[in-house]
């Protein structure tokens, strides 16, 4: 805590309250307004938590002016060059870096978890063919809470460990699951032998009649994707995951919330709604029109993939997608017109004004639509991919939240502009 404090005035009273202030390792100091409704009567205003933080933590830092992200304090960039999924997943979990043995335990833990109960695979024939992948995965990953409800005890850590490796592990089979059912194929069971990403290849494209090989390139694209999706601090998703968890439900309730938000698409349902703009755009002549689009308030359109709550400079991991969706449709010898559609869109957005002076830039989602789409994954899929990467952030920010013992229910108080007391009119008097 600093020695600096806000002095709260009650204009009415002229009375004061100090207001203490907390400093972080990095970032804006923190005013503690704890005391104020209990000494003043006076509740804070902020819709969107703009200004609000909601808990302490130790897992994520972004400073979104400078366009810096760092796990565990190791910048983004650094990780996505060096790093490897599982490896990352450690570390956010636990803090520090895995020693080799540590992370040969860990991968082996996922890699022997990736099964799911026949039961949870009979659930997806209840969906019909064309359901949404994400409402089946957040469906399916809600009903895992029924399978261990009675094995998950929240307040002992081993449980916590043990629920981690499930999700992770499991995630990426329900997932396959959920494209099998869509395209109607069979389900294609996991294999231990293969890594986390060559297996999801794996479960999505192989099938009984033929023999499938799994690209290198494409599961390497995919553990950098996910090293760039895996946290990012108290993101609406991740909020949403601590707040669930805050009532200490069975964590697996709070990850299906948590999945259900980041479907939104100011959130990470932009994925897929990038891909559908940029479908719509199909040609550089048409962009300005869009742009126009974007600018005019009285239409809702949005230029997909750009924009961010906490960025107001470029994105880093949009920055990492952007020089690797080059380099993966090379190797893989393809070309999409869209990624060029995609290059000419941001080009014009950020000589624009409109952008520029609302510092408006592509996120993470502008750009990795395009390198799913090169792996062979639909459209569709792509918000399900962002919750295989996100879903170890989401529970490494519920172990923090648990193990917290300054962590109460998570419960706002709001500013009541509704009818003040009246009387209930019987019906015939209305
Ligand atoms: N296109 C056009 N105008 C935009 C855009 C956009 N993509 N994003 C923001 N603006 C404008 C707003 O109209 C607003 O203008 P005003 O000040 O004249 O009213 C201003 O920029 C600020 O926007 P807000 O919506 O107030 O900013 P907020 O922080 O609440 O929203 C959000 C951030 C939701 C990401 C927004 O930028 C957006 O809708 N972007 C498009 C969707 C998207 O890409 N979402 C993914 C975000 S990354 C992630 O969650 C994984």
């Amino acid at each position: 805590m600093s020695s600096k404090k806000y002095l709260f005035t009650d204009p009415e009273t002229g009375k004061s309250v100090d207001l203490p202030v907390l400093s972080g390792t990095v970032g804006p100091e923190v005013v503690d307004i704890r005391a104020l409704y209990a000494e003043k009567g006076v509740f804070t205003y902020d819709p969107g938590f703009g200004s609000t933080a909601s808990c302490e933590s130790k897992i994520t830092y972004i400073d979104g002016d400078q366009g810096v992200l760092m796990y565990r304090g190791y910048p983004v960039e650094q990780l996505a060059e060096k790093s490897s999924f599982m490896e990352v997943c450690y570390l956010l979990l636990h803090g520090e870096l895995p020693k080799k043995e540590q992370l040969e335990g860990f991968i082996k833990t996922i890699t022997t978890h990736t099964m799911i109960n026949e039961t949870i695979l009979r659930l997806f024939n209840g969906f019909h063919y064309d359901a949404h992948p994400m409402a089946m995965v957040a469906g399916v990953v809600g009903s895992m809470s029924a399978f261990y409800h009675d094995t998950t005890d929240i307040m002992n850590p081993r449980h916590r460990d043990i629920f981690a490796h499930r999700i992770i592990a499991k995630l990426p089979t329900i997932a396959a699951a959920a494209y099998k059912h869509t395209v109607g194929q069979p389900f294609t069971y996991p294999r231990n032998d293969l890594d986390y990403c060559s297996n999801m290849m794996h479960m999505f494209f192989a099938v009984p009649a033929e023999k499938y090989n799994i690209n290198p390139v494409a599961a390497q694209a995919l553990d950098l994707l996910f090293i760039l999706h895996a946290d990012h601090e108290q993101n609406c998703s991740t909020s949403t995951v601590r707040l669930a968890g805050s009532s200490q439900t069975n964590p697996y309730s709070a990850i299906a919330a948590g999945i259900s938000a980041l479907w939104g698409p100011a959130h990470g349902g932009a994925n897929e709604a990038v891909l559908q703009m940029l479908e719509q755009i199909r040609t550089a002549d048409k962009i300005p029109q869009f742009v126009a689009r974007a600018k005019d308030k009285k239409d809702n359109f949005r230029l997909m993939g750009f924009g961010h709550r906490v960025y107001k400079n470029y994105d880093p991991r949009a920055k990492i997608i952007r020089s690797m969706t080059h380099k993966v449709l090379e190797q893989l010898g393809k070309n999409d017109p869209l990624l060029d559609v995609a290059m000419r869109l941001e080009e014009i957005a950020l000589k624009d004004s409109y952008f520029v002076e609302k510092k408006l830039y592509p996120n993470v989602d502008f750009y990795s639509g395009i390198i799913y789409r090169a792996l062979g994954i639909p459209t569709s899929m792509l918000t399900v991919m962002f919750a295989i990467g996100r879903t170890v952030g989401w529970c490494a920010h519920w172990r923090e939240m648990i193990a917290d013992p300054e962590t109460r229910i998570g419960r706002p108080r709001q500013l009541y502009t509704g009818p003040a007391f009246r009387d209930y009119v019987a019906v015939e008097k209305r």
